[in-house]
């Protein structure tokens, strides 16, 4: 397939999110609104030219050098918005234009479009969708023949217009000599005094080209997001798209509605996901694996038939048949090798764990690196934190660290060492060795019946006299 430049506009303010970030960069599933838009160009473009504005800078910083950017420094409409592109524009050939807030366009429906431009030997082509309320859009006016005439906006549109239903996407693509030349005629006599883009398309017509449009199969897809609450429509219709195909490639997701998996997350075959269950950012996910419910999962590499409930992870690796929570934290830089165990109300950062090490209830390991096969007990503590500095600390294989001990860190636990609980260790434990760090306990015979039979007898007191 050919490609062609596309010009992304981004340099509105968005006014309507009441928002202090640019609307482009509020996310859907994930990723900002303008990266779905620039992912979906690049199945039919071949560079990407983003016009920014309104906070500018921030969308430069997201994207980088992933596309180039012109400037638009005043934001007098969408023609005049890709007018600021012209310099970047090929001489000849084609463009596609679209908006930066319709996240929920496919590459599918672009090389449709592309095709139909193509098909119908047009000047213009504009995507176009029947909508049940077309509200705010611009209303694609034909004649009686059928041959688009012109776009006319809502707030230009009378009463006859705004009943129309077929909208304009504000997705097109243009023979780039037909658009240069409307560019620069195009005025901004209008209630809005914007110099718009859907004004291009008349002006193309009265130099002899041809307009076609290309339809949207589903219109759900035109979705443009100018508020919070179309905001909330265009993550609810994405995450449906994103959980109907991790269904058809046999991932079973017991409540659709309960789960958020962001774009770009990786599940394999016949993983079980339950209620409440989030899937973020860079996520890899194996096969059967059982996730939630009510488990955040955050840039995360999950092997095989890994179980997590009711647990947090961000930034891990967990290798196969790893099984965590219910109730635990797993926080970045986790490793945890195959067959680990982790259990309730324990927190993990910046450690790594050997194959079949286990940590089964209610303690902190943080900065450790801990061997194979090592036992943590209940209520034990890596204390890696002095208040200043953080502190390594090493268990070596088959070590055996007792309830409620404190290992502070630095400190090494030898091979198959010892911890005796409670112990607060200091000191490096050598290999086989058992550490025991604890006062002396002293048995006082009977004095305990003594305490007792004082207690009962003053209970027995105070009972008679109320009576
Ligand atoms: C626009 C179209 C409308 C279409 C709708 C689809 C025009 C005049 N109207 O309306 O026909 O139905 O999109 O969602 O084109 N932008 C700039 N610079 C500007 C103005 C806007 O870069 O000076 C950018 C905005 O950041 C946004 C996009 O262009 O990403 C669309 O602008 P917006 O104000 O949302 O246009 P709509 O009123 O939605
Ligand atoms: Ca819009």
């Amino acid at each position: 397939m050919e490609k062609m430049a596309a010009v992304i506009l981004a340099a509105g303010e968005g006014k309507r999110m009441k928002s202090k970030r640019p609307k482009v960069l509020h996310p859907v599933c994930g990723r900002p609104m303008l990266e779905h838009v620039i992912e979906a160009a690049k199945s039919i473009c071949s560079e990407i030219i983003v016009v920014i504005g309104h906070k500018g800078e921030e969308i430069k910083s997201f994207f980088a050098d992933a596309v180039s950017y012109v400037e638009q420094k005043e934001q007098l409409g969408t023609a005049h918005a890709v007018m600021q592109a012209k310099s970047l524009l090929p001489a000849e050939g084609t463009v596609l234009v679209l908006c930066g807030d319709t996240p929920l366009l496919t590459a599918e429906t672009l090389q449709g479009l592309w095709q139909t431009f193509k098909d119908t030997q047009a000047a213009a082509t504009i995507l176009s969708a029947r909508v049940p309320d077309p509200y705010g859009y611009g209303r694609i006016i034909r004649d009686a023949l059928g041959n688009v005439q012109k776009i006319v906006e809502e707030k230009d549109a009378g009463s006859e217009e705004r009943a129309v239903n077929e909208i304009n996407t504000g997705t097109y693509i243009f023979a780039v000599n037909y658009l240069r030349r409307a560019l620069s005629e195009v005025k901004n006599d209008n209630a809005q005094q914007e110099y718009y883009l859907t004004d291009c398309i008349a002006l193309i017509l009265q130099y002899g080209g041809k307009v076609t449009t290309h339809l949207l199969d589903d219109y759900r897809l035109a979705l443009g997001v100018n508020d919070r609450l179309q905001l909330a429509q265009a993550q609810q219709i994405m995450q449906e798209r994103i959980n109907r195909q991790l269904m058809e490639a046999g991932v079973t997701i017991i409540d659709p509605q309960s789960t958020y998996i962001d774009a770009g997350v990786k599940v394999g075959q016949d993983t079980v996901i339950w209620p409440q269950t989030l899937l973020r950012g860079k996520t890899y996910i194996g096969e059967g694996c059982v996730l939630g419910p009510n488990t955040e999962i955050t840039d995360c590499r999950i092997g095989n038939g890994v179980v997590i409930r009711h647990s947090v992870a961000t930034g891990c690796v967990l290798e196969d048949d790893v099984t965590v929570g219910p109730f635990a934290h797993l926080r970045p830089h986790t490793e945890l090798k195959t067959g680990v165990k982790i259990g309730d109300f324990v927190e993990i950062k910046k450690s790594s764990l050997g194959r079949g090490s286990k940590v089964a209830h209610l303690a902190y390991i943080g900065d450790a690196q801990i061997g194979q096969d090592v036992n943590i007990g209940a209520g034990a503590i890596v204390v890696n934190y002095d208040g200043q500095n953080k502190h390594q600390t090493t268990i070596r294989d088959n070590a055996f660290i007792g309830c409620n001990s404190n290992l502070v860190a630095p400190v090494k636990i030898g091979k198959g060492a010892f911890i005796a609980a409670g112990s607060t260790i200091t000191r490096d434990v050598p290999d086989g060795a058992l550490a025991i760090e604890r006062g002396q306990q002293v048995n006082k015979e009977g004095l305990a019946s003594r305490f007792l039979q004082k207690k009962v007898a003053k209970n027995d007191e105070s009972r008679q006299e109320k009576e």
